[in-house]
């Protein structure tokens, strides 16, 4: 495949200047060039680099990282929700630690069925929306298996920072108004994000979080097993009984992280390692990209190849709407990422119109939950060969909007990414078969994509990305940019993006996108809606034999 299309590059204006030198506040590299990290936020990222300072890798500075995630962005992620993690070790290890939610042992096929329809609330907000948190056990089996630092000496600086407090960044205190009704209904959340009259913090006020601080105390101290089978559990136990919940102090205790065998495919002569199910990211990254490769790209005028993306990205989304779900639950083809099923699909797809959107309803969609920048994505390298990808998540803004009093813990809403009902969608407008319907001790199906790349063997780059399904075409984008284009990482993840998600069908567009590009698109019978901003990925490129990490722009324009 020849490289770089040079109508694309000249044409696709980037949406943010991208600085020639892209380490910023978010994206470090320690002064030896040994460690790089690049987070949605200065002060994890600054906590790694002290990390780093003491005698710790990639993987401890990751850790400190989430830790540090949970404190100054736990709108977005945090202890109290899951995450999925991709680590090339040192030892040349490839492993992806599955620490994605659990549904409680009481869950059941139809519990947000309300009249025969499916009621959002309950999976979004309050006690019946959480899932098993799985981040705390996923964390320290990485920190295990690749760490130089103990558990406690990554966790403590997180601890610090929850104490001693930080200034509410506006992009937070954003966050914060937006959610500020329903934080108000849980009197533990309200102390930490509200005034004394419920009003949202405002930005730049102080935020100290002791109760957050003592719960990662107790952590560091007793590990897991405060979490999971000590006063947290029991706490949250007695808690949700009280309040309309099913949880049990029994459901932590049974939790399980669980390793997985990631997704292997290749792009642009380099190989990907991709998350599988309970994620659909790995999957659908290399079919949307096997799907791609079936066309000379670098012939296509830039519209043609928007177009060809959005199509790719549509026959993927409806796949995953129909196929994908826990694999320990249903038979998941993951055949779906053979090269051979992309040549059956690239044999439909016209480079002249957009095919005729396929059966299903289109139920209404909140497009500002599927625009705005849930969860978050850390990357981390360094030179010993450590290379870390992290995309966690408490699902919506503040998940479930519930904090346990005494914990400082935002719990998560990721039973929402469940099928509450067929032909029912969850926030993020995703709808789904039977294959991701709610039962017990399952987990809910996730778009995270935390990806590796690597060439002859070598690790070379590590990404990922958040903000719903999006996340996968953001993944796809930066890839196709820098492998296929060889555009420099920073150049690709400041590329117009666009977003097609098959339900609804529309061509999300970045606003960035050239006018005649847009009205191209619009030819070709795609029903456009342009965004300000879409996403927010990070990632670490080797280049010259160097790190360079990178951090989304439009979050630093951001805040
Ligand atoms: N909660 C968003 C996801 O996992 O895709």
């Amino acid at each position: 495949m020849k490289k770089i299309v040079l109508a694309l590059s000249v044409c696709c204006i980037a949406l943010v200047a991208h600085a020639e030198f892209p380490e910023t506040d978010y994206a470090q590299v320690s002064p030896d060039g040994k460690v790089a990290v690049a987070s949605v936020n200065p002060e994890a990222t600054r906590i790694a680099m002290e990390v780093v300072k003491r005698g710790g890798n990639a993987v401890d500075a990751a850790i400190s990282v989430a830790f540090a995630l949970g404190v100054v962005d736990g709108h977005n992620s945090g202890i109290g929700g899951g995450c999925f993690i991709l680590v090339r070790l040192a030892d040349g290890r490839i492993l992806a630690l599955d620490g994605r939610e659990m549904a409680p042992a009481a869950a059941t096929r139809d519990m947000y069925i309300v009249n025969g329809k499916a009621d959002p609330e309950l999976s979004r907000t309050g006690a019946l929306a959480v899932g098993i948190p799985g981040s705390v056990a996923a964390l320290d089996k990485l920190q295990k298996l690749g760490g130089k630092l103990t558990f406690r000496d990554v966790i403590l600086p997180a601890a610090d920072l929850a104490e001693k407090g930080f200034p509410i960044s506006p992009a937070l205190a954003e966050r914060i108004a937006a959610t500020a009704d329903n934080l108000a209904k849980f009197p533990a959340s309200a102390a930490i994000y509200l005034d004394k009259n419920n009003q949202p913090l405002p930005a730049f006020s102080i935020l100290q979080q002791k109760d957050l601080a003592a719960t990662y105390r107790a952590i560091a101290k007793q590990g897991p097993r405060y979490f999971y089978h000590g006063d947290f559990a029991k706490k949250t136990g007695r808690w949700m009984a009280a309040n309309g919940g099913v949880i049990t102090d029994k459901d932590f205790a049974s939790y399980q992280m669980k390793m997985r065998k990631p997704i292997v495919s290749e792009f642009a002569g380099y190989t990907l390692y991709g998350f599988p199910p309970p994620s659909s990211g790995g999957v659908h990254v290399a079919q949307i990209l096997n799907i791609l490769e079936q066309f000379d790209l670098d012939t296509l005028a830039p519209a043609e190849r928007y177009h060809l993306i959005a199509e790719a990205m549509k026959f993927a989304f409806a796949d995953r709407a129909h196929w994908l779900g826990d694999s320990d639950f249903t038979k998941v083809p993951l055949s779906l990422a053979d090269k051979r099923y992309a040549q059956t699909i690239a044999k439909k797809i016209s480079l002249e119109k957009t095919t005729a959107d396929i059966a299903h309803g289109n139920p209404d969609v909140d497009i500002q939950h599927l625009m705005n920048k849930h969860t978050t994505h850390i990357a981390a390298a360094d030179m010993e060969g450590n290379w870390v990808a992290i995309t966690s998540t408490v699902n919506t803004s503040f998940g479930s909007k519930v904090v346990i009093p005494g914990t400082g813990v935002v719990l998560n809403n990721q039973m929402d990414d469940f099928s509450a009902q067929v032909g029912a969608a969850n926030a993020f407008g995703l709808v789904g078969s039977d294959a991701n319907a709610v039962a017990a001790k399952k987990r809910p199906l996730s778009s995270m994509s935390p990806t590796l790349v690597f060439k002859n063997n070598e690790p070379v780059m590590t990404l990922g990305a958040a903000g719903g399904p999006t996340i996968i075409s953001q993944v796809v984008q930066t890839l196709l940019y820098s492998l296929n284009d060889s555009m420099p990482v920073e150049k690709a993840m400041a590329q117009a993006r666009i977003h097609q998600q098959w339900n609804p069908n529309v061509l999300f567009v970045e606003a960035a996108m050239p006018v005649e590009i847009q009205q191209a698109l619009q030819k070709k019978g795609h029903d456009l809606k342009i965004w300000p901003s879409m996403g927010a990925s990070q990632a670490i490129q080797l280049r010259d034999g160097k790190l360079v990490p990178v951090a989304e722009p439009r979050v630093i324009l951001q805040n």
